[in-house]
């Protein structure tokens, strides 16, 4: 059976031959992969710059964004049924009895550090043929929504993010759904940095939940990005034309920023913008370049005295797979067009080396098997 493989060792990446898996517990449930995409997080695994293989292996099959059809379960499995169509989640708990986040199922806010992550850390992943899983990992997907469920994965990010700038929002009393843009103080004006697949997903997430979204990205504006963000009623501003001071005159109050573009740089000078009562979002990972200036102190003032807060969000639990899989669902129904638009490409596994090299252009690249 086929697989994409990375070999630290020996700085390679291949298409390997492995054995297929078979079912050893009985809440196990083997999976076929339908499709699986590509991301940032893949491209850096195969840069060497990111990833481990499982212990004492020598290569680590990677994949983490997946589409999969249940083709066999164990004897004690109800969660899932043979020919069900599933996204698995990615990260599995750390083996630590005191660390409560894993033993309550929260691995995405894991305190040990010693969770592993399909296709990420310590576990292979789903670029592969047939894969076996626990039904636990495993959420369902409705088949209506097949030909865009390769990005469940990716929205979670942006639901584990929106959930908690619900909470944080809930403080002001007032409450912040259901606003129209001419209403001051309503908490809804959204900046997102970066237009990649999970900028664009959590573009349409806020937009979905009534926010008033400016994409902020470098394509120029008038051009297919720009085009596409429009069409879910969201605005665009280039940073090829403009200054990051011309987007904040206007979109008035930045009540959330929602970061997705993995540059610090860019963030920290965004930041020195965001509103009275505002949230900031991390959602990028950075490679480690060079050191930034930032004003500390001006920052600082403003996290005070303007009430701001600052988090960042990584992986994501079951509700936000669920939520995904919801809000996928209406994206479709109400932007068709620009949800189908995402993924815009499908590539046999053999065309592995160009994507993971991102010499293939587009949105969300996908290898379908
Ligand atoms: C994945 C997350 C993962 C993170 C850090 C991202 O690309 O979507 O599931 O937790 O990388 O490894």
């Amino acid at each position: 059976m086929k697989a994409v493989a990375v070999i630290p060792k020996s700085r390679r990446v291949e298409l390997i031959d492995v054995e297929p898996p078979e079912l050893s517990g009985p809440s196990q449930v083997e999976l076929r992969m339908l499709e699986v995409g590509i991301c940032g997080t893949d491209k850096e695994i195969a840069a060497f710059e990111y990833g481990s293989p499982p212990p004492g292996a020598d290569h680590l099959v990677i994949g983490h964004e997946s589409l999969a059809e249940v083709v066999d379960v164990g004897a004690s499995v109800s969660r899932v049924r043979r020919g069900d169509l599933v996204v698995p989640t990615v990260r599995r708990p750390c083996p630590h009895e005191h660390c409560v986040a894993c033993r309550e199922g929260r691995q995405d806010f894991c305190y040990t550090g010693d969770f592993t992550e399909r296709g990420i850390k310590e576990r292979h992943g789903y670029m592969t043929e047939l894969v076996v899983d626990d039904e636990s990992f495993l959420n369902v997907v409705p088949p209506e929504i097949r030909e865009v469920a390769v990005l469940v994965e990716p929205l979670t990010i942006a639901e584990k993010a929106l959930a908690q700038v619900r909470q944080v929002q809930q403080r002001l009393p007032w409450g912040c759904a259901g606003s129209t843009p001419s209403d001051v103080g309503r908490c809804h004006r959204a900046v997102v940095l970066g237009a990649g697949p999970v900028g664009l997903l959590g573009a349409m997430a806020l937009a979905a939940e009534g926010f008033q979204v400016t994409v902020f990205s470098r394509e120029p504006s008038g051009g297919p990005k720009a085009a596409l963000v429009e069409s879910f009623g969201a605005a665009y501003v280039s940073g090829a034309t403009d200054s990051i001071e011309t987007l904040a005159t206007k979109v008035g109050n930045i009540d959330l920023v929602y970061e997705a573009v993995g540059a610090s740089a860019v963030a920290f000078e965004v930041m020195k913008f965001l509103g009275v009562n505002g949230v900031f979002v991390f959602t990028g990972v950075p490679g480690r370049r060079k050191p930034v200036t930032i004003d500390t102190d001006l920052l600082m003032r403003h996290l005070v005295l303007q009430n701001q807060v600052v988090f960042g969000s990584v992986n994501a639990g079951r509700d936000a797979f669920e939520a995904a899989i919801r809000d996928l669902g209406r994206f479709l129904e109400r932007w068709p067009q620009a949800t189908r638009s995402l993924v815009t490409g499908r590539h046999p596994v053999d065309a592995y080396a160009e994507l993971l090299a991102g010499k293939i252009g587009g949105i969300k690249n996908v290898v379908a098997f």
